[in-house]
């Protein structure tokens, strides 16, 4: 995964080649199935259309570069993981992209919110949220949060570390609460996907290992605490995991623990969260499973271990939040300047830069992410070019879309479309170079609506105490 450039004076890739997932495609306009959000088709002229509204018409009236959220597709995909796992607790991850739109999407499908921090907690109660369908997470979580939460109500705290046990008990007592909890344990599971995504390895910073015994002695301390009601156990494997192994693994080693406890206290935890993770296409080298298929194949490996341990089947939940709100975006840009970079050889390089990039999406640069793109406003016959999507920031490495054939005769002011863009990208967005992270807008119906502003250059001014 990790891309490397041989020393010398032409600092790139030096292979103009097309990585081996990547064919050259017959026709470079198509719109990949699997790879677009539901509403998404190419008009009678040719131009994409999402939500009933031709591209040209959403950048008239919420500017360029901006986030577009199918909201039809964004509902279907949440309700359709809420029916394949009825009977299992449904927390879309909010980290993925919330907003107060979005908070009252996912509660009006009948899911249940997942929050990490106050701001997140901040947003979904202020949506109205009913605070006991939210579950709260997070490493190092403050004083402050854990009183918003407590006072607010919220249904579980995910507990992370033996600190942050000491801080709820001293709060519970203080404020008459005992909410419930979960202990994150680390399984050991080594998922196969990027070593940041990745969370239940031995060596990060998140939850109890169950090797190093530190998630039992956590279990038994919340078991015997006035202020915990102590109700089960988490695991969060990584992200973007498209089989069920890693699961399976993770599911043994939790049961294998849930058994230990019940030796050890003759108590039976009533509940297993299995987190999130759940892959989606980026590319066409992506072939996530559905949610039916997951759910049946994660039942039959609970289901299969707690026979084996002889435990009764815990009350299951999951954590899916690319999988909801990932497919329904797709990113719009405008071309500002194309370049083809010789790379020696008689090999060159297209490098079209748009008018956005590592500000309002870090996930190539972070974590090598693959991503795909068309050009959205017209098709055209010229043939496929192996191009580089980059933005405009001042990083070698501010790349959107690493290898994509575009048509050749991409031209400035054209509008390239990126799909399953709604995760992780606006709401891991910066302000690097003072610029202003873009608008997120919903269509649906032929109907634009806002869903988070524009952030405007006062906006980043205003905060700058050096200036008038
Ligand atoms: C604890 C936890 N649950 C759920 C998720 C959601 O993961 P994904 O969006 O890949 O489904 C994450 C992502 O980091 C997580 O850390």
């Amino acid at each position: 995964m990790t891309h490397m450039h041989v020393a010398g004076s032409i600092h790139a890739d030096v292979s103009s080649a097309a990585p081996v997932w990547l064919d050259r495609p017959t026709d470079a306009n198509a719109l990949v199935d699997g790879l677009w959000s539901g509403t998404t088709v190419r008009g009678p002229g040719g131009e994409m259309h999402v939500g009933g509204l031709p591209v040209s018409d959403i950048l008239a009236q919420a500017g360029s570069p901006v986030y577009v959220i199918d909201e039809i597709d964004f509902r279907g995909r949440a309700l359709t993981w809420a029916q394949a796992f009825a009977g299992w607790k449904v927390y879309y991850a909010g980290k993925s992209f919330l907003s107060g739109t979005i908070a009252r999407w996912v509660f009006e499908e009948g899911l249940n919110l997942d929050v990490c921090s106050l701001g997140e907690l901040t947003v979904a109660l202020r949506a109205g949220f009913d605070p006991a369908r939210i579950g709260l997470h997070g490493n190092n979580k403050s004083e402050d949060l854990l009183r918003v939460a407590l006072q607010s109500g919220v249904g579980r705290i995910i507990i992370d570390s033996a600190d942050e046990i000491a801080r709820l008990e001293r709060l519970g007592s203080e404020l008459g609460v005992r909410p419930d909890v979960l202990i994150r344990v680390t399984t050991g599971v080594e998922a196969h996907t990027h070593e940041y995504i990745a969370t239940a390895h031995e060596d990060q910073k998140f939850g109890f290992s169950i090797a190093g015994g530190q998630a039992l002695v956590a279990l038994v301390r919340c078991q015997g605490s006035a202020h915990l009601n102590l109700v089960g156990l988490h695991s969060h494997i990584g992200s973007q995991i498209f089989d069920t192994n890693g699961f399976e693994v993770a599911a043994r080693r939790t049961l294998r623990l849930m058994s230990q406890f019940k030796e050890a206290t003759g108590v039976t935890l009533p509940e297993l969260d299995l987190g999130g993770g759940f892959g989606i296409a980026y590319t066409i080298d992506d072939s996530p499973a559905t949610p039916a298929d997951l759910a049946h194949g994660l039942s039959e490996i609970i289901e299969h271990e707690c026979r084996a341990f002889g435990l009764d089947k815990p009350m299951l939940s999951l954590e899916p939040g690319r999988a909801i709100s990932g497919p329904p975006g797709t990113a719009l840009y405008t071309v500002g300047t194309i370049k083809d970079v010789e790379l020696g050889g008689g090999q060159s390089r297209r490098y079209i830069s748009v008018d956005g990039g590592m500000s309002d999406n870090i996930r190539p640069a972070l974590y090598a992410a693959e991503y795909s793109a068309v050009v959205a406003g017209r098709v055209t016959d010229a043939p496929p070019t192996l191009s580089r999507v980059v933005g405009l920031h001042c990083e070698g490495g501010d790349i959107l879309v690493r290898d994509v054939f575009l048509p050749g005769d991409v031209r400035i002011g054209d509008v390239i479309a990126v799909p399953a863009a709604g995760a992780y990208s606006r709401s891991m967005a910066s302000n690097y170079n003072h610029t202003p992270r873009p608008a997120v807008v919903g269509v649906r119906d032929g109907k634009v609506s806002v869903i988070l502003r524009r952030e405007t250059l006062d906006d980043l001014l205003a905060l700058d105490a050096g200036l008038d």
